[in-house]
């Protein structure tokens, strides 16, 4: 079993409801999950044994949701020490807007400048896209199932 500590960041309830159908299917195939849909200050400090999933929304003018703002502000002014902390991410926009998924790359660069490290490619949602968003959470999904069955999950 392994355990979950899923950061949302959300506006519409999009990436909310997509976070909460991922942290359910985790659940049935027994693992742990933290589900954080409102990040305070200072938590990623307390859940550093978890595996850390963040998925989020880009809002305004490529900004982050108010519920996920907190995480963005420990990473420029308390940052814990995430060097070769492993992470996932996946980003919600919509390419009709000029700053596509902006507030997510942002975050992901702000991590990686940090030392910690992405596992895979980042997953983008796009809303604008062909495929089913939440029949690609669940492929990316389906993929590190697998993978922390054969115990090669980071
Ligand atoms: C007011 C507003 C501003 C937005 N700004 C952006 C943006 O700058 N870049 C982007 O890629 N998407 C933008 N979006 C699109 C959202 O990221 C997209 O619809 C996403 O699926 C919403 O997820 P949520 O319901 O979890 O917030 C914006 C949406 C709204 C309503």
């Amino acid at each position: 079993m392994a355990s979950f500590y899923l950061i949302v960041g959300s506006v519409m309830g999009t990436a909310e409801q997509l976070a909460t159908a991922m942290s359910e299917k985790l659940a049935e195939c027994g693992h742990d999950v933290l589900l954080e849909l409102n990040y305070q200050r200072g938590q990623l400090a307390s859940e550093l044994d978890r595996h850390l999933i963040i998925i989020s929304s880009t809002t305004g003018m490529g900004d982050l949701p108010a519920n996920i703002r907190s995480l963005d502000e420990d990473l420029r002014l308390s940052p814990p020490n995430l060097r070769e902390k492993p992470y996932h991410l996946i980003c919600l926009g919509d390419s009709n807007y000029p700053n596509f998924a902006a507030a997510g790359f942002r975050l992901d660069e702000s991590l990686q400048k940090l030392g910690a490290q992405r596992s895979g490619e980042l997953l983008v949602l796009d809303a604008q896209g062909d495929e089913d968003r939440a029949q690609q959470l669940q492929n990316w999904l389906d993929q590190l199932l697998n993978q922390l069955s054969e115990g090669s999950a980071a």
